[in-house]
Parts: structure tokens; C-alpha cells; sequence
């Protein structure tokens, strides 16, 4: 967990890698999580031991990053992070941002709303789960990018 980077400089990465649409092969992942959240922290672990680069980020209110990243109010989660130029909204899989990094849809990023129990990060009995696709249109609605269990 660091600290170190300003808001500032965070909302300025994700707007920037989201307008521009490109980045390297999914390898810097920005989390951007409340200081109070143990399993943000968890999931952005479980991605640096992936092999991802990841910079925490907290802050007390996420709605200013999440407005500018265009994720959906039915879509949230405990914390967003920005990847690729995309936004991973709650606890993505590997596997949904290793499809979304090699696929590169033109969405604007993945969601798992809420917390569902055993998925990346999370404990508890594993339950199934959807990873939504959000469409960079902000009427467009959500569709399935990915099942997980069931
Ligand atoms: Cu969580
Ligand atoms: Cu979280």
C-alpha cells in the first residue's frame, strides 16, 4: 500500500489512460481503495502476485474517480482501479482482465458489483458471479463479459 501519489496525479493517470485507450499489456494497475477496506487491499495483492504493477492509491470518497471513469451506480463495489484504459470496478477475476487485456474491447472497463464471497480477494464459500462489460456509452447498458462458478 503507498500512499505516495496525489490525487491529483492519480485522477490524471486514469484520465489519461482512459481517454487514450492504450497501455502495455495490462502490466500497471492503478487501485484506487478507502484506507479502511481489508479486501481491496487483498485483491490488489492478489494482482501484484500475478505479475502486475500495482500502485494503491486511498482515498475517502472514490465517486469523483468512479464519475470520471464512467462507472454505472448499479455497478459498485468497495474500490476501483484504472488498467489498460480501463476501469476494474470490485473484485475482476485475473482471468477477466487477462481476456479484457488481450481481447481490448471498446468498453470503457469490467465490473463485479457488490462483494461476492470467494471471488478474487474476497473470503468465504466461493459463490457464482457475473464480471459485466461497461459499454463507454453511458446509456448503453452492461452485458455479461464473463461467468464465474455456478
Ligand atoms: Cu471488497
Ligand atoms: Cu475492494
Amino acid at each position: 500500500m503507498r500512499n505516495g501519489k496525489s490525487l491529483a496525479a492519480g485522477l490524471a493517470f486514469l484520465a489519461a489512460s482512459v481517454a487514450a485507450g492504450v497501455a502495455a499489456a495490462g502490466e500497471a494497475v492503478t487501485v484506487y481503495k478507502t484506507p479502511w477496506c481489508g479486501c481491496c487491499h487483498e485483491w490488489a495483492q492478489e494482482l501484484e502476485k500475478a505479475g502486475y504493477d500495482v500502485e494503491t492509491v486511498d482515498l475517502e470518497d472514490l465517486s469523483q474517480v468512479r464519475q470520471q471513469a464512467g462507472v454505472p451506480q448499479d455497478m459498485l463495489s468497495c474500490h476501483v482501479a484504472a488498467a489498460g484504459g480501463y476501469f476494474l470496478e470490485g473484485h475482476v477475476p485475473l482471468e477477466a482482465i487477462g481476456k479484457l487485456m488481450s481481447e481490448r474491447p471498446a468498453i470503457a472497463g469490467l465490473a463485479v458489483p457488490g462483494m461476492p464471497q470467494g471471488a478474487l480477494g474476497m473470503s468465504g464459500d466461493p459463490e457464482p458471479y457475473d464480471v459485466y462489460a461497461v459499454p463507454r456509452d453511458p446509456k448503453a447498458a452492461p452485458s455479461v463479459f464473463l461467468s464465474v462458478g455456478g
